[in-house]
């Protein structure tokens, strides 16, 4: 009899260690888990994702699932693999992304509408008449955004058409065969498709006060003035360790934003490090930091309601392949494992 009541109390003591732990183990996974922080401070946090990696890696689809509540198509939904024949649109890819989002309780970003890269050759190589091209950019969009009506919120309508010295509009095909109005154009057509859509214009090298960001405020301080439908700014944050941005200046630029009525979101951040100097832990350290400031400044600013990263982990980044050289440019490593970016992330996500 004694023997089983001992051995009673031992069962019930393992019990308790064990709920315990799990206990323990659960409230640490709902504290050390961005997106609930994130939601927490009022914001969305996002990655760009890549279709074929999320149907072959579980520990990726695992840190999507956990860390980020919105997701951006990283190619899916550009022109060219949504179009790669005149009228013939494949949404398959594009599709898997957002029934993933959806099943994960996940917003997606609507990547991108107009831009001069990814383009079908269809397109690029056809010799149009303006009218032709007007008319191949409004049945594109309303293709596309009539697909996703309803499931899509925020668009990216036009991507990075201010040229890179921020004195001229980037010579393109829309530009050279549309002229300057493909802009408007463009986000008229959107918000005829789908009034609810919150539209943006997306670039990158516009986050500080400086020439090119100037541009882009002229630009949609005009498209504003002229009742042109358009939401936000988009600010890529494509940056380094080695001339991070500034904070004040960030702030500054975000705040005459908001002044003409304009959200703003981050929608690709990644910081390399191959740019700068140090051990592989000091580089490591100073890129945690612009991640940490960035954040800080979304979090301070009025009209910052998201912070999207372009890629889960290291491993799948564009950066390697875009600068030809390695770097390590995300929150998590070549592994999934997090690194003090995460962490410092993190830090700033729970400071109130
Ligand atoms: C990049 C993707 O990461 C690559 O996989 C693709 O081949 C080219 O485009 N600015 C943008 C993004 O708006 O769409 C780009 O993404 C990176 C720069």
């Amino acid at each position: 009899m004694n023997k089983i009541r001992r051995f009673g109390v031992l069962m019930l003591l393992a019990l308790a260690v064990i709920f315990g732990v799990a206990f323990y183990g659960s409230t640490q996974l709902a504290n050390n888990n961005l997106r609930a922080l994130a939601k927490q401070r009022g914001i969305s946090i996002g990655t760009a994702v890549q279709m074929q990696v999320l149907r072959n890696d579980q520990s990726y689809r695992d840190l999507l699932v956990r860390h980020f509540s919105k997701v951006t198509p990283e190619y899916e939904m550009k022109f060219g693999p949504l179009q790669p024949e005149r009228d013939r649109f494949d949404f398959s890819a594009a599709d898997g992304i957002v029934a993933f989002a959806k099943e994960h309780d996940q917003e997606v970003r609507g990547h991108t509408l107009v831009w001069h890269e990814s383009l079908p050759n269809w397109l690029t190589e056809g010799k149009w008449t303006r009218d032709e091209l007007i008319t191949i950019l409004q049945q594109h969009i309303k293709t596309v955004m009539g697909h996703y009506r309803g499931q899509i919120g925020v668009w990216d309508v036009v991507n990075e058409a201010v040229a890179e010295d921020g004195n001229s509009l980037r010579d393109t095909v829309w530009l050279q065969k549309i002229g300057k109005e493909y802009i408007e154009m463009a986000f008229r057509f959107a918000h005829e498709v789908d009034p609810q859509a919150r539209l943006f214009y997306n670039d990158y090298g516009g986050e500080e006060l400086g020439k090119k960001s100037n541009a882009i405020y002229a630009l949609v301080k005009d498209l504003r003035q002229r009742n042109v439908p358009i939401d936000g700014v988009g600010m890529q944050m494509h940056v380094g360790i080695k001339n991070p941005p500034n904070l004040e200046k960030v702030a500054a630029n975000f705040k005459r934003l908001n002044q003409l009525g304009m959200e703003v979101q981050v929608t690709e951040m990644d910081v390399k490090i191959s740019d700068g100097s140090g051990t592989i832990m000091q580089r490591l350290t100073a890129q945690s930091e612009v991640y940490r400031n960035m954040m800080q400044v979304c979090l301070s600013a009025q009209n910052c309601q998201g912070f999207s990263l372009w890629g889960v982990n290291d491993r799948y980044s564009w950066l390697p392949r875009f600068l030809k050289k390695p770097d390590a440019p995300l929150i998590f490593d070549e592994l999934s494992r997090p690194k003090p970016a995460y962490e410092a992330l993190l830090e700033v996500l729970k400071k109130s």
